[in-house]
């Protein structure tokens, strides 16, 4: 028994292949750093979803465009209902009602949903009135601008395409697992992403790009890193975007991100956040000399999105637009096994007194 379920194997799949020791992601054949940069988000739905809807498009640029539409125009007199929410909140209350098919309708809509939704409560948020999706835009720039009332210079929009593209699916992580043991139930599709957006949002797994940046703001200044990091681990607190439960060495969506970030200047903390990584791997080694830990996707995560513009208290929900397709594959790869998740407990509670 492990509590935290590590080296059990709970499924097979075809959709991705996280390697922890050699710091390689394969996304159903392709090896990350051959998708992230190069593919769009609309062409890693369509190898993911390969294979689980009879009726799939080869293309879903159109498609996923138009389903921002639809579900913009599902729920918009919704959105001011849940707008002073916190954002990931928010978003997931109105992706609940949305209808809990297992078709492709469902999956778009779905898909589609955090791309419509979180700028359109961003906009609310400022007091603006919410923007309709325009279908003629791909789905990172739509999002940008339905954000911010103007369409992005290109490479804003190819930086948040690559960051989509680059947490699209990852093995079986809390969220996936979330989505596969619902869809198991025979539940609709909209019901297993609820339960990944759930898993995603604790700081363990999704929630950590926000802190990260917290993180950075409490440092400062590059020559506070080294003291900083040292009382924070000193007190048992967990440095933000670093360790992973898989990767023993660095992973490989943290340098896709590096590498998209500098496309973009860097953004305004690149002096810092260098300073800052370096003392913490340092600072993590000394810590835990037995443990390899290294940088997650998380701590380029929260330097991308800032850059692109999102507010921190939105990283997450960002993250779930992007694994969103991953979880619909995995719900609907899960579902075509036919079986039940339903493991085993161990009781170690108090026995019924028996009498004498
Ligand atoms: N800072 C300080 N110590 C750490 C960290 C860290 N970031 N990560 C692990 N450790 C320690 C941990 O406390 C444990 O110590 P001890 O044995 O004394 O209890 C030891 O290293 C081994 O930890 P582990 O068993 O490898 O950790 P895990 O598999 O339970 O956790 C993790 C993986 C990601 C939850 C953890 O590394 C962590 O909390 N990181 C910080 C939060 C973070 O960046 N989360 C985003 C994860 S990446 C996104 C995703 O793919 O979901």
């Amino acid at each position: 028994m492990s509590n935290g379920l590590e080296d059990v194997v709970a499924a097979e799949t075809v959709l991705s292949d996280v390697d922890g020791l050699a710091g390689r992601l394969i996304i159903r054949g392709q090896p990350l750093g051959s998708l992230a940069g190069h593919a769009s988000y609309e062409d890693v739905l369509s190898l993911l979803w390969d294979g689980f809807f009879p009726d799939l498009p080869d293309d879903l640029r159109q498609p996923l465009a138009d389903a921002r539409a639809r579900v913009f125009a599902l729920l918009h007199r919704e959105l001011s209902l849940v707008a002073d929410h916190p954002a990931f909140d928010a978003m997931r209350a109105l992706m609940a009602l949305l209808p809990d098919g297992t078709d492709l309708e469902s999956a778009l809509l779905l898909a589609a949903a955090p791309g419509a939704f979180l700028p359109a409560l961003l906009r609310l948020r400022a007091g603006n009135q919410p923007l309709a999706p325009d279908t003629g835009l791909t789905h990172a720039t739509d999002a940008l601008r339905m954000m911010n009332g103007v369409v992005p210079r290109p490479e804003l929009a190819r930086a948040l395409d690559t960051y989509l593209v680059t947490v699209a699916d990852h093995g079986l992580n809390a969220s996936t697992f979330a989505a596969r043991v619902v869809a198991s139930t025979e539940a609709g599709l909209t019901s297993s992403v609820l339960a990944a957006l759930g898993a995603l949002k604790g700081p363990l797994h999704g929630g950590a790009p926000g802190p990260v940046l917290d993180m950075l703001d409490a440092i400062g200044r590059p020559d506070n890193a080294e003291h900083w990091i040292g009382g924070e681990l000193a007190r048992g607190g967990r440095l933000m975007g670093f360790g992973h439960r898989i990767y023993r060495v660095r992973d490989p969506r943290a340098d896709a991100l590096k590498a998209a970030l500098a496309r973009i200047g860097g953004g305004g903390r690149a002096e810092l956040a260098a300073t800052v990584e370096g003392a913490a791997l340092k600072a993590l080694k000394r810590h835990k000399p037995d443990r390899p830990l290294d940088t997650n996707v998380e701590f380029y995560t929260a330097l991308l999105l800032e850059a692109v513009g999102f507010p921190r208290d939105t990283f997450t929900a960002v993250f779930a637009a992007g694994r969103v397709g991953g979880w619909i594959a995995h719900a609907k790869e899960q579902a075509a096994t036919g079986r039940l998740i339903r493991p085993k407990s161990r009781y170690v509670g108090p026995v019924p007194k028996v009498a004498a």
